[in-house]
């Protein structure tokens, strides 16, 4: 790596120079949200779990630090594969879990594995993206259930058991998160769970099957209803992890909005279909190939649409923000209903600043009513395009708001200043270096 791109790993500001079309191939590996979980699943085991594809992105190097304060080792094969090993394991110091208090959510999906192991889990408060208030009531009363006693204490949770037993549980709505963590808690519970209405995403039935690889008797059915027949024992696992589709659609989004082509490698069809059939509407075009996608501007102009977020297989809330960026180059109003979270368009504000046209709604303006209308939350947006973007001083507020601004700089007239740019290494591994081969005006 040369020296200026170093220099701009470790700093905390981009400055970019918009309007160069990017162009060229970029290579995206294993998923943000399914990495750090099924490295949490090694530790239901002794054996060895060898893990592959996987990305260089801050949630990873989180666990990775968790499970060697439990007492693992994580060590590296080669560039993209790991080999975890937890033989023994023994909880973290109420003191070093501070460390990893507020960084991540992944932390509370250790409850099943200490559990098990353990028979008591100390587990951080959470941190992760502020898109909403995000509890995590679904995966306590789930943990409950299956006979944990929890105490809340001031660094976090501490729950009991000196054995977990399956049991009937229904989430209120199907939470990715809670998915996991009844997976994770009930794979060596004495007995059956059935969970019911839960989530279905690609990166959940990629842990089902990391689970099955490991001797978990796990089945799942069309009606969100998943049953698990606890086992006494898992073994270790060998897996490549599956493709970030969230960052697949970050790449094709930067490439219509600049206006560029771009490839991108290992980009999987089957995860993205909805994404894919939303692009081509607003007048993007793809081209699949066997090792990845090709993505870039069919028409001149885009057009607008009316869009729903939405659970598997609905449109992904990751995949909005970087689409909004998008439509404000779409011909026409453009409305976007957000039903996962309630808070998750704090983002254009920004946008505004650099030039869009969005305005925001508490009501629902989509097809159906979600859990967030008439209850003060601004979950809906009308963007009316297209606006020419101009170049501002901007902070980076999450993740995928953070990655969205980016691609607003690199299609607005100016220089941009973008702070807090460390955020969108959580889930975008060497994006600097990924937009600079793309061809993007990156200024020292
Ligand atoms: N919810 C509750 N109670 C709970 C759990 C969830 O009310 O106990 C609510 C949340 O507040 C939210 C909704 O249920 O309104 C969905 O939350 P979910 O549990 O599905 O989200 P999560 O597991 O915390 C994961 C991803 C998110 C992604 C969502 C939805 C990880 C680490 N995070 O979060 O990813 O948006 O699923 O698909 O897997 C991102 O990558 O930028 C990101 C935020």
């Amino acid at each position: 790596m040369n020296s200026v791109l170093e220099k701009k790993n470790r700093s905390d500001i981009l400055k970019i120079c918009g309007g160069r079309p990017l162009k060229g191939e970029v290579v995206v590996q294993g998923a943000k949200n399914s990495l750090p979980k099924i490295m949490v699943a090694s530790l239901l085991t002794k054996a060895p779990c060898i893990l592959k594809n996987v990305a260089p992105i801050k949630d990873v190097e989180i666990i990775r630090e968790l499970i060697s304060a439990l007492g693992g080792k994580v060590q590296n094969i080669d560039s993209t594969s790991i080999v975890m090993e937890t033989p023994k394991m023994s909880l973290v110091p109420a003191k070093r879990l501070e460390d990893f208090s507020g960084q991540s959510r992944i932390p509370i999906l250790l409850c099943g594995p200490l559990l098990a192991r353990l028979g008591e889990a100390i587990v951080p408060s959470l941190g992760g993206c502020q898109i909403g208030t995000r509890p995590v009531d679904f995966h306590l009363s789930a943990l409950r259930s299956l006979g944990a006693k929890i105490t809340e204490t001031p660094y976090g949770y501490h729950l009991k058991a000196k054995k977990l037993y399956g049991n009937k549980i229904h989430l209120d709505y199907p939470s990715v998160g809670a998915t996991e963590q009844v997976l994770l808690a009930s794979v060596l519970a004495e007995g059956v769970t059935e969970l019911s209405n839960a989530a279905n995403e690609p990166e959940i039935i990629e842990l089902i099957a990391v689970l099955q690889k490991m001797g978990a008797n796990i089945s799942v059915d069309l009606d969100r209803v998943i049953n698990i027949r606890g086992v006494s024992e898992l073994k270790g696992f060998e897996h490549s992890a599956m493709t970030d589709r969230l960052e697949v659609a970050s790449w094709a989004c930067a490439a219509i909005v600049t206006n560029g082509k771009i490839f991108v490698k290992h980009a999987t069809q089957l995860d993205m279909m909805t994404f894919l059939n939303k692009f081509r509407q607003i007048g993007g075009e793809f081209d699949v190939k066997d090792d990845g996608i090709f993505f870039w501007r069919k028409s001149k102009d885009l057009k607008s649409l009316a869009l729903e977020t939405g659970v598997h297989p609905g449109f992904m809330t990751d995949w909005q923000q970087a689409f909004v960026v998008a439509l404000t180059q779409a011909d026409g109003v453009s409305v976007v209903h957000e039903t996962v979270y309630e808070n998750r368009l704090g983002y254009v504000s920004t946008l505004n600043h650099m030039g869009a046209k969005i305005q925001l709604y508490q009501e629902c303006l989509g097809s159906h009513f979600c859990r967030f209308g008439q209850r003060n939350y601004l979950h809906s947006a009308v963007i009316v395009g297209p606006t020419q973007l101009k170049s501002a001083a901007i902070h980076i507020p999450d993740l995928r708001g953070g990655f969205s601004y980016v691609i607003a700089a690199l299609a607005a007239e100016g220089i941009s200043t973008i702070q807090n740019i460390q955020l969108i290494y959580r889930g975008y591994g060497n994006f600097i270096e990924k937009l600079v081969h793309l061809g993007a005006d990156i200024l020292e």
